[in-house]
């Protein structure tokens, strides 16, 4: 089959010549655009809100169009500025300091945002955690992170174990309460008499700013630290990859709990000074589309299970809407398929830019540019300053075509600085000075990289990661379930879904309600995204003699694939 390409889109983009910038491009070319580059001060929370709030020609421009459907907001930079300045103040009085961390468990509302940059002001570490969360999920990251303060809402507050958690100190309720203990904080009350001034705490670039916690193989989910020095990548790829203009509308689709949706749902357009919408509430196709049409959205940034449901929902959905001021379409977290860019060219008369990073990078990588060749299928190519190329397992570079690990070469911006509490497992991404992704690719022979699949059990569900060994523990926490092992079955929405093998305990009776019974275990103890769509029986669970599950021989006996090599099977 011939390949595809998409020519390169004609029109002022903010990168006109790749090739020429790779070759001269150095990181320290975008420190001009920072005050911090002449003052020497830092702060992520100045750079993103202060500085356009401090700027006359700026202050009343809408920093964020929220909207929801039961609510409606604009705010100004100089609002969010004043909000996040009381909202550090009542940090202040409750003794936060610099590198505590400091998490938020709530919705996509305003209040979010004034929580999020309080934080930052402060010198404090955030730690937003994704709203469908349940105990076992806000346990296992309060109690590794030792969170001293948790800003939630009345609604979620009946999913934090208090109980097990020593180091919270306080919390802090957003929304109408009936508490009244020492512990509880009630926001309205205490932002109304907080000074609407702050003394914004200066920090390094190199100081602890945030931590999201993402999923391995192994083990429970791991906290991801990232430091104020990202902000040079992300402001960098604001401009090459978002194409962000002075006075675009931009909308990024992901929840702040995850990576996506702060370096490009928060920090990468108000770095820019752009208008930034967020849309609470569920997804629909009709909400979806009516949100880029009202509020004349120019650049979007979303994810292929979201586009596959567009098209799903045939190109008559698109046509009702006027989605004329759309300019740019971008894509991340999960493998664009080639029908959905072909799609976008007829349905939206644009073509969608697939972009490749992880929670670990902080910013893209890999990307597809306006002013370059797309080639359907391909994540594209390594933007100016970062070295990608596939390697072998001791960190050899191998030549184009061969497919290998996908790897980034040592040190970039915004890369993680540390896995909390987890040095090893730190270490373990790197191997030759190479960052050892767990994705395996291959380059071909113009350096465009294309995604083959995870090397490690990690399961990617709607663009969510999800780490088997989470949902197996879970499951067996249900009296009835022995052993679980947990993979993810390819679906052709979702991309995978998460699929579980349970054996029983004596006693229990194999049938339909009992597996339903134990998903809802799941789903209302750890998180409904991670919950079983899929579930089975079976008589035992494959394991190594050394006790380790074989998820790869499930997934071989659920997708009828050969079984390779099972030497290191128990008996
Ligand atoms: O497997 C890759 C997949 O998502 C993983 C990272 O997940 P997470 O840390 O949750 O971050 C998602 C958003 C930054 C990667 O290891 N992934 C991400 N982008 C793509 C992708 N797979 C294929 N194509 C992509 N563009």
């Amino acid at each position: 089959m011939e390949l595809q390409k998409i020519s390169a889109r004609q029109g002022n983009h903010n990168l006109q010549n790749y090739e020429k910038m790779r070759e001269t491009f150095n990181w320290e070319d975008i420190q001009k655009n920072f005050s911090w580059n002449e003052t020497g001060k830092v702060n992520m929370a100045h750079e993103a809100v202060d500085r356009h709030a401090q700027n006359p020609d700026k202050k009343n421009q809408v920093a964020l169009s929220y909207s929801a459907p039961d609510r409606e907001e604009d705010i100004t930079f100089e609002q969010l500025s004043i909000s996040s300045n009381r909202f550090a103040n009542v940090l202040k009085k409750y003794n936060v300091k610099k590198g505590d961390r400091i998490f938020l468990f709530m919705p996509r509302i305003p209040e979010f945002y004034a929580a999020f940059f309080g934080i930052l002001k402060t010198g404090a570490i955030a730690g937003p955690l994704f709203e469908a969360f349940m105990e076992q999920a806000i346990r296992d990251r309060l109690q590794d992170s030792e969170a001293s303060v948790l800003i939630t809402t009345p609604d979620l507050l009946g999913r934090v174990p208090q109980e097990d958690l020593p180091d919270l100190e306080k919390i802090i309720l957003v929304g109408d309460h009936n508490e009244n203990s020492d512990t509880y904080i009630d926001y309205q009350e205490e932002m109304k008499s907080a000074s609407p001034d702050f003394a914004i705490e200066w920090v390094e670039l190199e100081d602890g700013m945030l931590i999201h916690y993402t999923s391995g193989s192994t083990g429970k989910p791991k906290g991801v630290y990232h430091v104020h020095n990202a902000m040079i990548q992300q402001y960098a790829t604001a401009d090459w990859v978002l194409d962000l203009k002075e006075g675009d509308v931009y909308w990024c689709t992901a929840d702040p709990g995850w990576v996506t949706g702060t370096s490009y749902g928060i920090f990468a357009p108000w770095l820019k000074g752009v208008t930034n919408v967020v849309r609470g509430g569920r997804f629909t196709p009709e909400d979806w589309y009516g949100t880029l049409d009202k509020y004349n959205v120019n650049v979007w940034y979303t994810a292929p299970t979201a586009l596959r449901k567009l098209l799903s929902a045939g190109e008559e959905a698109v046509k009702k809407h006027d989605l004329s001021s759309l300019r740019h379409m971008l894509s991340v977290g999960e493998p664009l398929n080639p029908e959905v860019v072909t799609w976008g060219l007829d349905a939206f008369g644009l073509r969608i830019h697939d972009t490749w990073w992880m929670t670990e990078t902080g910013a893209q990588l890999i990307v597809n540019l306006p002013s370059e060749e797309i080639r359907p299928g391909s994540m594209g190519k390594p933007i100016p300053g970062i070295e990608a190329s596939i390697v072998d397992n001791e960190g050899n570079e191998v030549p184009p075509n061969q497919m290998g690990n996908l790897a980034i070469k040592e040190g970039w911006p915004a890369m993680m600085r540390a896995v909390w509490n987890n040095p090893s497992k730190f270490e373990s991404y790197f191997i030759n000075g190479w960052y050892v992704s767990g994705d395996s690719a291959y380059k071909d022979e113009d350096g465009y990289f294309w995604f083959q699949g995870r090397l490690d059990d990690v399961i990617n569900t709607s663009g969510e990661r999800v780490g088997p060994f989470e949902v197996e523990s879970k499951l067996i926490e249900h009296q009835a379930v022995a052993e679980a092992g947990v993979i993810g079955k390819p679906h052709p929405e979702r991309g995978e879904i998460v699929k579980a093998f349970i054996t029983l305990n004596e006693g229990h009776e194999k049938s339909d309600e009992l597996l339903e019974e134990v998903r809802q275990f799941v789903k209302t103890g750890l998180s409904a995204h991670a919950a079983p769509r899929e579930m089975e029986f079976t008589d035992s669970i494959p394991k190594t003699r050394s006790g380790k599950i074989m998820r790869r021989l499930l997934k071989s006996w659920e997708l009828g694939l050969p079984t390779g090599d099972t030497s290191t099977l128990e008996e």
